[in-house]
């Protein structure tokens, strides 16, 4: 069966793009520097085998993207094949235990899940640890397909699946459990199977790079300052603000909480870009030691695995919610599930612009690109989020 699916025609994909004029001006700046990116190509239309598709979201002019935005593209979903693309690896290692395969078989769907096309699909740290079988012993066999991340188009439905159907665009974290049996076959693939509990529909504003950088990173801030019962009129320190996760907390906790005071830390070329994400108070971890400053707070969210020091950061009866390193207490540590509600909750404040997805400027890497992608991600200085799209 063939099916014709009408999607929104390309959008200009935008960096640090906060509505704020403190952003504007910041993400002028910002974007400048990477002008010259190779990776920023015209939007053009793929052909792979039986199937075709428009890529969204890749770097396009300004006037392209407004001449194309308003355009509603077809796009043409033929039979799914047996084989698809992938990346995987079959041992433990760093990034060049990472190959490119042609003829991985395309996931059967079970008769909870949703096949995906996959549009775009985005890294996160755990698939670098995960890789370097830092999780072997609750992980699934090898060879694995990595990735957590994806926003891309419903091709097939299992017997059980009742809110999505062909067609329909989606985004999630398609593993539920981050560490206890991750999915052997994930999303950097052509396509990738997914529980529909886990899925939420793309919002409507955002192109499939935009939201495949959200998933895991969003929920993981989402779940965290719910952990720590945080609500309105509380302050919050933010470590690393500038992260995947810690970019999210901060709007999170100022836009959705409804935070009395944010601060948070990263170096010193990041502090005006955590301003323009609501921060009060940004702090530079090269010059100032957080612990050390007079004002404490009701909520330390250690982003970046200093518990420790986070504890001396706190009010009487304050909470650390740590995500990654040691514990101190009353520090805890929790490890996020993936979870669509979550998402379908959030999509108000992002269609409105309340919340905006943040993807690092160097990218998005093609998928020729995947292992740059992780090298990358791996020296812990991404700003937001390292996508990877156009995905064959
Ligand atoms: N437990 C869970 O469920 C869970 C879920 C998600 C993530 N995590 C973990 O949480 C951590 C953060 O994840 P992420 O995706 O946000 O990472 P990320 O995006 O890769 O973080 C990169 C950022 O770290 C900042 N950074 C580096 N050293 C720093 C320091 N000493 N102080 C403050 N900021 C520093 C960098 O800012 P500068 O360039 O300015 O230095 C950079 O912007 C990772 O360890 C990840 O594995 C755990």
């Amino acid at each position: 069966m063939e099916t014709i699916l009408t999607t929104t025609a390309s959008k200009l994909t935008i960096f640090h793009s906060i509505s704020s004029t403190k952003l504007n001006s910041f993400s002028r700046k910002f974007s400048v520097g990477f002008s010259g990116n190779k990776n920023r190509k015209k939007v053009t239309t793929l052909k792979q085998g039986s199937f075709s598709y428009l890529p969204l979201g890749v770097q396009a002019s300004a006037s392209q993207a407004a001449a194309s935005s308003t355009e509603a593209e077809p796009t043409k979903v033929g039979t799914v094949p047996s084989e698809m693309k992938a990346w995987l690896y079959g041992e433990y290692g760093g990034v060049d235990v990472l190959k490119f395969d042609e003829k991985v078989t395309v996931p059967q769907v079970k008769e909870d899940q949703v096949l995906i096309k996959v549009v775009a699909a985005a890294l996160n740290p755990v698939d670098g640890k995960r890789r370097q079988g830092k999780f072997k012993a609750t992980d699934s066999p090898l060879p694995t397909v990595p990735g957590y991340d994806v926003a891309g188009v419903v091709v097939k439905v299992g017997t059980q699946v009742k809110e999505f159907k062909e067609g329909d665009e989606v985004y999630g974290d398609i593993n539920e459990k981050a560490l206890e049996g991750p999915k052997q076959f994930g999303s950097l693939a052509e396509y990738t199977a997914v529980e529909e509990r886990l899925l939420a529909p793309k919002p409507k504003n955002l192109d499939f790079v935009q939201a495949a950088g959200l998933p895991l990173a969003i929920e993981t801030a989402y779940e965290g300052l719910e952990r720590t019962g945080f609500s309105a009129g509380k302050s919050i320190l933010v470590l690393n603000g500038s992260g995947g996760v810690g970019s999210l907390v901060i709007q999170l906790a100022k836009q959705v909480f409804g935070a009395s005071r944010v601060a948070a830390t990263s170096s010193t070329r990041n502090l005006e870009f955590l301003k323009s994400l609501g921060a009060d108070l940004a702090i530079d971890y090269t010059k100032d030691n957080f612990e050390d400053l007079p004002e404490k707070f009701d909520v330390v969210y250690d982003a970046i695995g200093q518990c420790d020091r986070a504890v001396k950061a706190i009010k009487e009866g304050g909470t650390v919610v740590a995500l990654t390193g040691a514990v101190t207490p009353p520090g805890f540590r929790f490890v996020v599930t993936s979870n669509g509600e979550v998402l379908k909750k959030l999509n108000p404040y992002l269609e409105s612009g309340k919340v905006k997805p943040i993807i690092d400027p160097k990218g998005p890497f093609p998928f020729s690109q995947v292992v740059e992608a992780f090298s990358y991600i791996e020296t812990n200085k991404a700003t937001g989020k390292v996508v990877i799209h156009p995905i064959p």
